[in-house]
């Protein structure tokens, strides 16, 4: 476990929360300001999905039922990105990871680097906003897993299988959390503030409200 006032070589932000809480759209944002490098584990997984290889066909497997893909693949991705990349600025995780499994072999990855996660930002929306949004992003995503059965299942497997990084992050002191419900500038200010005060402490913050 990483001491609150680690010194982070690399600015690594983990950005987390539900289905359709804003985790790509801030993304994009944070990495411009902060000139970080996005990697978005479901971008990258429909990635492999389009792709006709056994991978691929076994990844949509998953993903079209608004699954989990299995840890082990998931972690063979994030391993390979990541290897020798300890003198980049750092990375906004976006989407990852999304187990207590997953988390703790992402810290055992980061600390052989010595660059760990320096703050993970938890996007908190409604749950029936969040209905809402993916509905109406599915007129047009494209996304094989925005229709209404399979929205409902992956707001399902969030609150199973991903909410109880919550408790990992706290007992780290790693994570702030972030009222989401605002549009996406103002959502932006404060996870921006969030990211600024960490800089200027490198310490983990109160909740930002
Ligand atoms: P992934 O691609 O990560 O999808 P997700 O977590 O379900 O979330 P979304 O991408 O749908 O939403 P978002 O939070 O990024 O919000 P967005 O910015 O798009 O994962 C997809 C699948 O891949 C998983 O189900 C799983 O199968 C697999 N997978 C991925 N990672 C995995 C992992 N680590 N382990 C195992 N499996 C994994 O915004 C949503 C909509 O809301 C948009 O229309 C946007 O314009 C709008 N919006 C955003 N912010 C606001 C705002 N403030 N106000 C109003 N509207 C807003
Ligand atoms: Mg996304």
């Amino acid at each position: 476990m990483c001491p609150q006032n680690i010194f982070c070589k690399m600015l690594n932000l983990v950005i987390f929360g539900p289905p359709g809480s804003g985790k790509g759209t801030q993304s994009t944002k944070i990495v411009d300001k902060y000139n970080l490098t996005h990697l978005s584990t479901g971008n990258l997984l429909r990635e492999k999905m389009e792709s006709e290889t056994p991978l691929g066909k076994e990844v949509r497997q998953y993903i079209d039922k608004g699954l989990l893909v299995p840890d082990d693949i998931v972690l063979k991705e994030i391993q390979q990105i990541i290897n020798g990349q300890d003198d980049m600025p750092g990375f906004v995780f976006d989407g990852f990871p999304r187990t207590i499994n997953q988390a703790e072999a992402f810290d055992r990855m980061l600390d052989k680097n010595s660059t760990p996660i320096c703050l993970v930002i938890s996007v908190e929306v409604d749950e029936e906003e969040l209905f809402n949004r993916l509905m109406g992003r599915s007129e047009d995503s494209g996304r094989s897993d925005d229709s209404d059965e399979i929205i409902r299942r992956r707001l399902e497997v969030y609150k199973k299988q991903t909410l109880p990084l919550i408790s990992y992050y706290k007992s780290q002191g790693k994570i702030v959390a972030i009222k989401g419900m605002d549009p996406v500038d103002k959502v932006f200010g404060k996870i921006c503030h969030a990211i600024d005060t960490f800089l200027h402490s490198r310490k983990v913050l109160p909740v930002v409200d």
